[in-house]
């Protein structure tokens, strides 16, 4: 069953508690970028607003964290009530990272950018909730799908599989309803969308349609 990670990054952030109530019906999780303008060329949020959300919603609180040195924040974003953070494994330390994680109760993800190979993350899958595989570069909603990383994702599944492995495949960036029944079918189970979401007239009749579509093909 396909799960669904709407993206605050393309809500209005004076207004986020009324895009999130607009969205839990039919959202599993909310996904919530954190960039810090030298991991990419952008700026976002951070700990005070995890815990804004926190006191608002019960929802799981996914963080990416497009930042160079998490280690310095995971400790917030626990405190703030983070249900999981995902570090990039290009900025490295990843070992030890995944056991600061561990050691703090969060859920444990290992992001990848589109360019980063198969052989980067393969070690350390057994030790992950889950692997997001990024099908835009990070730094901005609205961004094309890539289509290249799709036989990335399919390599991923097929090696989950195999190894009899308990982790998902979340993609990020560019899914909509037209992307959704590609990445499905190549064995991802956890879409986030940004602008197909948020930038729709309905939020929640697209965050439906985008579900529906991911499931007929997965
Ligand atoms: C990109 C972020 C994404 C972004 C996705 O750097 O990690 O989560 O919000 O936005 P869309 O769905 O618009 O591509
Ligand atoms: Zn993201």
């Amino acid at each position: 069953m396909i799960r669904i990670a709407p993206s605050i990054l393309s809500a209005d952030f004076a207004a986020l508690a009324q895009a999130v109530d607009g969205i839990a019906d039919d959202a599993d999780w909310l996904h919530v970028d954190v960039m810090d303008g030298h991991f990419v060329p952008n700026l976002t949020i951070g700990p005070p607003v995890v815990k804004s959300l926190r006191k608002h919603t019960a929802m799981y609180l996914d963080c990416h964290l497009m930042i160079t040195n998490p280690e310095q924040y995971l400790e917030a974003f626990k405190a703030a009530g983070a249900s999981g953070c995902s570090v990039h494994v290009e900025v490295g330390c990843t070992e030890a990272l995944i056991k600061q994680m561990r050691d703090l109760d969060l859920d444990v993800g290992l992001a990848v950018n589109p360019d980063t190979p198969f052989e980067a993350y393969e070690p350390y899958l057994a030790d992950l909730d889950l692997v997001l595989l990024m099908t835009v570069f990070p730094g901005f909603g609205g961004q094309k799908f890539m289509g290249e990383v799709v036989p990335k994702i399919r390599r991923t599944a097929d090696a989950i599989a195999a190894q009899g492995l308990d982790l998902a495949i979340q993609v990020d960036g560019g899914i909509d309803e037209q992307t959704a029944p590609i990445v499905a079918e190549a064995g991802a189970t956890i879409f986030v969308a940004g602008s197909a979401i948020f930038g729709a007239d309905s939020p929640s009749a697209a965050a439906r349609r985008i579900r529906e579509a991911g499931n007929r093909a997965a």
